[in-house]
């Protein structure tokens, strides 16, 4: 009997050790639940993020099922470590696990999320690692770990498999593969528990934004961190970024933040986080000066703290057991560490006016930041902080801007899943213009916000072209920490660089709405195709190389869309590449528009467009408004009132609700905001008529005389 039973409780053992526990999901808001595999650590990516969901948005998304059958996600533990099983059918694609540079489509893909400066691969090592994939069929996986997490896309072919794959002869069958069907996304969690999120669809748009209003909703930042800024060269005095301001202003070059790199402090890496009192002999009256001049200051901090920092024996206590270029590594989770270095942040800087930080170097190399067996004082392990460094330090870095109710906009190298409310956008020091828009392609599946930070170039061509992607990018910026460039540093295209950059100003209005609805609705103002509604991709193959020699299991991959963009809800951006005078667009289903001149450019189908160096190709979905604004220098003010020119391209009745409040404080987390319905529709004599809401009594609006363009003929 005794023998019996053994044989049976090892039976039962064994198959769970194969095929692993059903998850038990439990919903925590419409369309998102939570499954619970083994014992979770107690850190993980949403507590270092701090992110809460916005709920009362996650209401307002259309009810929808649990999107795979349950039995298909299984969880194990083995080995100390937490094995996940999500299903993958024969047509899924799948996008995200972070921000990618070179690849929109992760089927298929192994990788290990990790964060990192990007190296050139995407093998998982990136700025932000999102743990976070969404499928074709529209529902997305979010794995809240701060490990370093395995991800199988798509690879491992399993016996017990439902749909088994085929073996075949690869001697006699032409359509041997050397990657035969798997039918599952697997992934490994180094830690003997982790919990599990799924968000349905019905579309991977709503699986998106279910996943980003699940973390806060996305940062709405400050109407001037939506205009130009310029970061100077490294070793600049107030009196040279002076000056830069006043060339910006004789030259009608709009300017509304600069950057100063790392010379503003008396010492760098590591630094003392206070001012050299050589070069900015008086910062509160210069900052000041800047202020009323209309232009705010973003100072680069990298945050290892040097000797002489005048809070070092304050937080020496509370820092890792390895230095970052001899620099002490704050341990951000422990409120002594957060209060000297912050507190310093605030009072020599902030609380003088500074309006944000640039975040360097939080996210590696390797051989800068600490090793694996670093330890840190609050017991959270190297890998996790390396996961979570640059998420707790612009969590707390917002949290000053936010105690002084004063909204802030900056730079970071680092984020990571549960941080997409911070109001950072990433950028880095990899310079491949293509692969700048296959990030930003990707940045809208992996919670961030990225930019294509334009530096120097080699030619006037390389100039303008980069140029024209920053300005349809979250941040319009020239990073001239190192070259000294200026916008109008290359004459041969200073005019048109400046009619751009002007262009970004008088889009601010359309900007700062898309910022908005990624606040409070989770859509993402820069995303890929995969995303757009009436975007169907041929699942077309690219050859595989041929050549048995070099790689015998070369395989053909799925043709991907990885150079044109949505640039929010109505525009879509098809940037032309240095050598190139003529492109490819792939224009989803209904009528697309050219934002420049209205007339109709195509219909679900791909069109061949020769711009000129002057243009960057943008095409407006049928029905779409676009206000804009006059080209101000600088953003408006707060709340005040700026005149509307309304654009309205195609046929279709148009409708957008236009965003309005102060654009500088955070009242509109109290209310203190309208959403403004804008109407188009064609008149019996067949003439569009354009209507605008009043403003809403009691809110603040900054709309004052508006007049329409209906642009298509
Ligand atoms: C780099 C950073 C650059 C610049 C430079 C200053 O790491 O990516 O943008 O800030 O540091 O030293």
């Amino acid at each position: 009997m005794r023998k019996k039973l053994l044989v049976f409780t090892c039976l039962v053992a064994c198959i769970s050790v194969v095929t692993g526990q059903k998850i038990n999901w439990t919903p925590v808001a419409p369309g998102i639940w939570k499954g619970v595999v083994g014992v979770p650590e107690s850190y993980d990516l949403l507590k270092a993020s701090g992110s809460h969901p916005n709920s009362e948005a996650l209401e307002k998304i259309m009810q929808s099922a649990f999107p795979f059958e349950t039995d298909m996600a299984v969880g194990r533990i083995t080995d100390g470590k937490t094995s996940l099983r999500f299903p993958l059918e024969k047509e899924e694609q799948l996008y995200g696990f972070g921000l990618n540079f070179q690849t929109v489509h992760q089927r298929g893909k192994i990788l290990q999320l990790h964060l990192d400066h990007y190296g050139g691969k995407d093998n998982g090592r990136t700025h932000a690692p999102t743990p976070f994939y969404v499928s074709s069929k529209g529902y997305g996986v979010f794995i809240n770990s701060a490990r370093y997490i395995n991800v199988y896309a798509g690879t491992g072919v399993r016996k017990e498999s439902r749909t088994p794959a085929v073996a075949k002869d690869r001697n006699t069958d032409k359509t041997w593969s050397s990657r035969p069907y798997s039918d599952a996304v697997e992934i490994m969690v180094p830690a003997p528990g982790v919990e599990v999120y799924v968000f349905a669809g019905p579309t991977p748009m709503d699986a998106v934004r279910r996943f980003n209003l699940f973390n806060g909703g996305g940062v709405l930042p400050p109407r001037w961190g939506l205009g130009f800024t310029q970061r100077v060269k490294s070793l600049y005095t107030s009196a040279e970024v002076e000056k830069e301001a006043a060339d910006f202003s004789e030259k009608g070059f709009p300017l509304d933040f600069i950057g100063l790199e790392p010379g503003w402090q008396s010492k760098a890496y590591p630094g003392t986080f206070e001012w050299d009192k050589n070069r900015y002999p008086e910062p509160g009256k210069f900052v000041q000066r800047m202020l009323d001049k209309n232009i705010r200051l973003n100072l680069w901090i990298n945050p290892y703290v040097s000797k002489d920092a005048p809070f070092y024996n304050a937080i020496q206590p509370y820092t890792g057991s390895h230095t970052v270029w001899v620099g002490e590594v704050p341990d951000f989770t422990i409120p002594q560490a957060r209060s000297a270095f912050f507190g310093q942040l605030k009072k020599s800087q902030a609380d003088i006016g500074v309006s944000g930080y640039k975040i360097d170097e939080v996210d590696g190399y390797d051989y800068y930041l600490w090793p694996d067996v670093a330890t840190f004082p609050s017991g959270i392990s190297a890998e996790q902080m390396r996961q979570t460094f640059g998420m707790l330090a612009m969590r707390y870095s917002a949290d000053i801007f936010h105690e002084k109710n004063q909204r802030t906009f900056g730079l970071v190298r680092a984020n990571n899943g549960g941080g997409v409310s911070l109001p950072y956008v990433i950028y880095n020091d990899y310079y491949n213009h293509e692969d700048f828009i296959t990030a930003l392609i990707n940045s809208g599946t992996a919670g961030v916000l990225w930019t294509p930070e334009v530096r120097a170039s080699k030619t006037a061509e390389e100039w303008i072209r980069r140029f024209q992607t920053v300005i349809f990018s979250p941040m319009a910026m020239i990073n001239a920490w190192s070259s000294g460039t200026k916008p109008w540093s290359y004459p041969e295209v200073a005019s048109q660089v400046k009619e751009l950059a002007l262009l970004r100003m008088r889009m601010m209005p359309y900007w700062y709405t898309e910022f908005a609805r990624y606040h409070f609705e989770g859509t993402p103002p820069f995303y890929g195709m995969a995303l757009e509604e009436g975007f169907k991709q041929e699942i077309k193959k690219d050859a595989a190389n041929k050549n048995l020699d070099e790689n015998p299991y070369a395989e053909a991959t799925s043709k991907e869309i990885k150079d044109q963009y949505m640039a929010g809800e109505y525009l879509l951006v098809a940037p032309l590449f240095t050598g190139q005078t003529t492109r490819k667009v792939v224009l989803p289903k209904g009528k697309w528009y050219d934002f420049y001149t209205g007339e109709l450019a195509g219909d679900g189908e791909v069109i061949t467009v020769t711009p000129g160096l002057d243009k960057i190709p943008v095409y407006v979905k049928d029905g779409g408004i676009i206000p804009m604004m006059p080209a101000m220098l600088h953003a408006p003010k707060a709340s005040e009132k700026v005149d509307l020119e309304i654009r309205y391209y195609g046929t279709k009745p148009g409708y957008y609700k236009l965003y309005d409040d102060d654009g500088e404080t955070f009242n509109y987390e109290n209310g203190a905001y309208s959403f403004l319905e804008i109407r188009v529709t064609k008149n019996a004599a067949g003439n569009f008529v354009g209507t605008i809401a009043d403003p809403v009594k009691g809110k603040p609006n900054t709309v004052g005389n508006v007049t329409w363009r209906f642009m298509s003929k």
